[in-house]
């Protein structure tokens, strides 16, 4: 029963809409309806400026680091990970927003940041070089994703359940920019313009 009450706050926490939040209190705008939009920090960014983009970032990655601590916090033995796993869900098909959330993105990184610090900044490090090279945020995204794969398989091998819920974030991750995916081979996707 805390298993499943805590996998439940997980959700909820992920579910926090921060794109709608920001976006509908300060600029009166639902950022679901303009740019690409999804309900995510770079379509903040993008509709909304540097100010509500990072905001909504950090808030996102939050959502993840405080729901993989929430069996800590309230002392159920189980997996982190996990709950860090329905944060992610909560986040992309979020309970108070009509279930239109985001692309997995920035809470997937709350929870690795929450696993480890260092594999964090090393992903972050990963995604801002190829954003340099590329200047596409979902493409940067989708390889910092892959390559987090191959660092937990590399330097945490003998980890299985990082193994696994990496894998799984890695799916989420991809499937949730399919159409990403199309507009980059079709040459059609937008690139940042501030780098
Ligand atoms: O974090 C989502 C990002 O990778 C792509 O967002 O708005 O360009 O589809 P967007």
């Amino acid at each position: 029963m805390l298993t499943f009450i805590t996998l439940l706050s997980a959700y909820l926490i992920g579910s926090i809409p921060s794109g709608l939040i920001i976006g509908k209190t300060f600029y009166k705008i639902d950022i679901r309806e303009h740019g690409s939009k999804n309900l995510g920090g770079t379509n903040t960014f993008r509709t909304l400026g540097v100010k509500a983009g990072l905001t909504v970032t950090i808030m996102d990655i939050l959502k993840g680091t405080l729901a993989t601590f929430l069996p800590l916090m309230l002392g159920v033995e189980m997996s982190l990970l996990l709950a860090g796993v329905f944060a992610v869900i909560g986040h992309m098909f979020p309970i108070f927003a009509n279930f239109r959330g985001g692309k997995a993105v920035a809470t997937s990184a709350g929870v690795i940041l929450a696993y480890e610090p260092l594999f964090f900044l090393i992903v972050l490090i990963i995604f801002f070089i190829s954003l340099y090279i590329s200047k596409y945020v979902s493409l940067s995204s989708m390889i910092a994703c892959l390559l987090a794969l191959i660092y937990s398989l590399v330097f945490h091998s003998d980890d299985w359940a990082l193994i696994i819920v990496i894998g799984i974030l890695t799916i989420f991750i991809f499937y949730r920019h399919r159409a990403n995916i199309k507009r980059i081979i079709d040459k059609t996707e937008p690139k940042v313009k501030w780098l």
